[in-house]
């Protein structure tokens, strides 16, 4: 049995401004890809990592994707090996979703492999081992989008609890991402243990009509919604030109914008390609200002996961 597949895995934006660790959608683009090859020699061998900057580790244990694909295969074990080359497209502490996607690539891929017995909510739980890795924390908010596809709430974390949310047709989603990296477990320390109450109740109400927009297509709604009181005032000083990127976006139409994950991406939502283009331009020159690279993406909200070729 030698089998080669190559597994595309969505972007994700997480957070969507008021729902931190407990909201997320997945993108179009960028994915990360990851191609697996069966092998007669038993056990898990990373062959080749590139687009990382020499970072990611090779040690199975160390690494999000073997680490969630270890845990699937102590759940049911195979009887061959592995091997991986890993191609990280978004760089590395993008605030895409960049190791949630791995660890969903390469659980999803193995569970193709093996004529899929498992569904996605156990292969779900294999992923989240391997993201713990790359934050230092339990979140599925990268990880649920990017394996089901879509807007996903995380309604409780003990017991797991996702519920999928309806994609309203007209998003588009632009998103920039700043050449530079923020170490999401950095940036989780800086938001200590405690939000103040007038706060929390800002950020409930604003999930609440997040979730209404949604299921309503209520665009002014979802708009309306999408503001942070919990890690924006935070984070947001880590990605220079902030203030005026998101200035940019929402005077060329966006009807919301704010950080992708823990940043430094940021994402707009406008309700038409046309809006999400300009959106993009005037996002690009804001960041063009404060004299950082940056890429630009402008996409329609993924509703499939994962996808795999032969
Ligand atoms: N919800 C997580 C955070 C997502 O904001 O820390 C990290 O990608």
């Amino acid at each position: 049995m030698k089998r080669e597949i190559k597994i595309y895995s969505p972007a994700t934006v997480s957070n969507i401004g008021c729902g931190f660790d407990v909201m997320g959608f997945a993108l179009d683009e960028p994915c990360e890809e990851i191609i697996m090859r069966t092998s007669a020699e038993p056990g898990i061998k990373i062959k080749k990592i590139t687009g990382d900057n020499g970072e990611i580790p090779y040690d199975i244990e160390q690494n999000t994707a073997t680490k969630a694909l270890l845990s699937y295969i102590q759940f049911n074990p195979i009887n061959f090996g592995l091997e991986l080359e890993i191609n990280k497209k978004m760089g590395l502490g993008s605030g895409l979703g960049s190791s949630a996607a791995s660890a969903v690539s390469a659980v999803y891929g193995l569970n193709y492999l093996l004529g899929n017995p498992l569904h996605n909510d156990k292969l779900l739980l294999f992923a989240l081992d391997g993201e713990k890795i790359a934050s230092n924390a339990i979140h599925a908010d990268n990880v649920a989008p990017c394996l089901y596809g879509g807007f996903i709430l995380i309604r409780s974390y003990d017991p797991i609890d996702i519920i999928k949310l309806p994609i309203p047709p007209d998003l588009y989603c632009t998103v920039i991402h700043p050449q530079i990296e923020i170490k999401t477990s950095e940036a989780r320390a800086l938001l200590g243990n405690t939000v103040k109450l007038k706060d929390a109740i800002t950020q409930w109400g604003n999930v609440g009509g997040l979730i209404s927009g949604i299921y309503q297509n209520d665009y002014s709604l979802i708009g309306r919604s999408i503001k942070d009181k919990v890690a924006e005032p935070h984070r947001s000083k880590l990605i220079p030109g902030y203030d005026q990127i998101k200035e940019a976006a929402y005077e060329s139409g966006a009807i919301g914008c704010n950080i992708s994950g823990s940043g430094p991406a940021i994402f707009a939502l406008s309700v038409s390609k046309e809006t999400a283009e300009k959106v993009a331009s005037a996002m690009e020159e804001a960041c063009n200002q404060v004299n950082i690279e940056n890429k630009i993406y402008v996409s329609k909200i993924n509703k499939n996961g994962p996808l795999i070729v032969e």
